[in-house]
């Protein structure tokens, strides 16, 4: 067994979608979950689960959107040409990836060609075969897009800051680029992309490319995108939009009322960039730009290149919850240059950019930040092992035939992030340092897998410190369940102050005014009221609401712990604001604990069920998918 398959069996890859180069089987037009439940014992590493397309017969390399913003009808609609190798020079087919597409036309060199719709699977949408002329190298395939589309949101003006133009965005990460592109919706697949964009000529269209943000706005905008990227960071938002520079190669796109507010709390971006820089060598994307959307942003952030979508919930006016750019701008490095292949890899981006983030935050910030910031993160995984099944704790996770939108957990992000941390532990600092820079550099503008990456490790920090690593330990991490044994723990001494008051206050030695909170930082608060026992009586609430007036905080992450205890406790003065939360953020790390909690208790589940309904036409489709299930009856 070679190294590549040092980790899964290299069973023959019977029912694999998108398959490695060196496979010769193929996989017909089968549904891909139906064959996940047949072949489940072996699972090929490199295998993309979650794609019909053929890259290992016909590869895209480059494709030329022309696509218009038809706010009433709520579609796209317009051609996207796709520029191919034939990788099996006899090949004759190309299946990209679509999902709820009305395909109108496929041509090549200018004449129509045969096409067929697969049928079509629930998460994975349908496979669009093409009959390939000889001479063919792109096709191109008129489209238009489902007012639906599972990686669109198209938002009216009441559901903008503005509330005077509408609003458009996209969300490809993971499998969702398919259903506003047909394309090889696979990361093993990088592209450069042109686009050519239309819009009402008063509205600003901004992608994951080149943005000029001097461009005359009369609703016609082109972009380019030079660097090969996965399908999945294929990005667009259209919406009345102004911009403004931070720093040399750092700025903000956002509607004009929150503009001043977004560069304010992100000023420190540009040093971000440097000391990443620094630290783990050159940014390879030009421009480093944030986008503030709308608060129905699904996620906290996006890392779109050049352009990280950005939720404002995280602007809070003190830079508390600034780690959020840090992150999207570290997947600059782990994610964006060196990508996961499948997305059971998704922790070789999140776990690599969670550890970039804690380091990018002590450079900046200092230690006693990092060490909050690392204890709160810690603790959000421990309570994750202890919900979830064993499988779903395993760093490089089995999702055949599931959801990669289902599976989402602190797992890749923590559990990676403290793998990491250990191996920094075990070879120094310095020395880890420099492992991750040549790492980021020598799989530059790859898609790698977990196996490639372990693989490396034994090549590389394995050989040069085998006294202080081996590779049982390793596995371990990667391929079992839980935190192994001896793994790092962070801690903090300021949460140890916050721990006394608390227990002080617990046992009745003082009111809560009497806690000393003047320099309490947004990582203490959340310390604070994350480790409240389960159950508060109601004096205790009150004390604690009247002394710090929590059911009004504007901090949404502290709000957001705070409505916690209030579900959990029925604390009713607080559910007017809760109620007013759920329908105003879409933000799903932060609804759905909250919806969870609410469905435990019949009249939590009908206070839940109200506020759903009325925040329903405001939420993203991701945001709806996750949380419908907690309020049916
Ligand atoms: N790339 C992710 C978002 C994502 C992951 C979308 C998987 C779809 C599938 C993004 O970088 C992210 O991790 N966002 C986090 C940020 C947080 C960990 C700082 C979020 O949105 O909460
Ligand atoms: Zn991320």
């Amino acid at each position: 067994m070679n190294k590549l398959s040092w980790v899964l069996a290299s069973a023959p890859l019977l029912f694999a979608c998108s398959q490695p180069a060196d496979n010769t089987t193929t996989t017909e037009s089968k549904p891909a979950s139906a064959q996940h439940t047949e072949q489940k014992s072996t699972m090929a590493s490199g295998t993309d689960y979650h794609s019909f397309s053929n890259p290992d017969a016909v590869r895209v390399t480059h494709l030329d959107l022309d696509l218009t913003a038809d706010f009433d009808n709520r579609e796209l609609t317009g051609t996207v040409t796709l520029d191919f190798d034939r990788i099996q020079p006899d090949a004759d087919t190309l299946i990209v990836d679509t999902r709820a597409l009305d395909i109108k036309q496929v041509t090549a060199n200018g004449k129509a060609v045969e096409f067929t719709l697969g049928e079509e699977d629930e998460n994975l949408g349908s496979p669009l075969s093409i009959a390939l002329p000889e001479s063919a190298s792109a096709v191109t395939i008129d489209y238009v897009t489902s007012p639906d589309a599972s990686g669109v949101q198209w938002l009216t003006p009441a559901q903008t800051q503005g509330k005077e133009h509408p609003f458009l965005f996209t969300q490809a990460q993971a499998i969702h680029a398919r259903s506003f592109i047909p394309l090889q919706d696979s990361p093993q697949v990088r592209v450069t992309y042109d686009a050519r964009i239309h819009t009402p000529a008063d509205l600003l269209a901004v992608m994951s490319a080149s943005n000029d943000p001097d461009t005359p706005r009369d609703g016609d905008y082109s972009f380019t995108m030079p660097q090969p990227v996965p399908s999945y960071l294929i990005a667009l938002a259209i919406g009345h939009l102004e911009f403004k520079p931070m720093g040399e190669r750092t700025g903000v796109y956002a509607e004009p009322e929150i503009l001043d507010a977004a560069a304010a709390e992100f000023e420190d971006t540009e040093s971000m960039l440097e000391l990443t820089e620094k630290t783990y060598g050159p940014y390879s994307w030009d421009r480093y730009d944030l986008l503030i959307l709308p608060p129905s942003f699904p996620f906290g952030g996006m890392e779109n290149p050049r352009l990280s979508f950005i939720t404002p919930t995280v602007i809070a006016g003190d830079k508390s919850l600034v780690s959020l750019i840090a992150h999207e701008l570290a997947h600059s490095w782990s994610g964006n240059t060196v990508t996961n292949a499948t997305w059971r890899d998704l922790w070789l981006n999140e776990g690599f950019t969670t550890y970039l983030t804690y380091r990018i935050m002590e450079m900046l910030y200092g230690t006693d930040r990092f060490n909050m910031e690392a204890v709160l993160g810690y603790q959000s995984l421990e309570a994750d092992i202890a919900a979830l099944p064993a499988n779903d704790e395993i760093l490089a996770v089995d999702l055949r035939g599931r959801n990669p939108d289902d599976v989402f957990s602190d797992i890749p992000y923590e559990k990676g992030a403290l793998f990491l941390r250990e191996l920094e532990q075990k070879v120094g600092r310095d020395n880890f340092d420099a492992f991750l820079m040549q790492y980021f550099k020598h799989f530059a503008f790859q898609s790698i897998t977990t196996d490639t990456f372990m693989a490396y490790l034994e090549d590389t920090l394995l050989k040069q410190y085998p006294d202080r690593l081996d590779k049982q330990r390793i596995e371990e991490w990667v391929l079992k369940p839980g935190i192994p044994d001896g793994a790092p723990v962070p801690a903090s001494d300021a949460f140890d102050k916050v721990d006394s008051q608390r227990t002080a206050w617990l046992n009745g030695d003082k009111p809560a005014a009497d806690i000393k909170t003047v320099n309490w930082t947004t990582h203490e608060w959340l310390y604070f009221l994350n480790n409240m026992p389960s159950s508060l009586s109601a004096a205790q609430l009150k004390d604690l609401d009247s002394a710090f007036d929590l059911t009004n905080s504007h901090n949404n992450e502290i709000a957001h712990s705070w409505l916690m205890i209030a579900v959990q406790n029925e604390y009713k003065p607080a559910w007017p604001r809760l109620h007013d939360y759920l329908v105003e953020i879409g933000r799903n790390k932060l609804v759905k604990p909250l919806y969870r909690a609410l469905s435990q208790t019949p009249e939590g589940k009908a206070f839940a069920k109200k506020a759903f309904e009325e925040a329903k036409p405001g939420y993203h489709p991701l945001t709806v998918h996750a949380n419908e299930g907690f309020v049916e009856d």
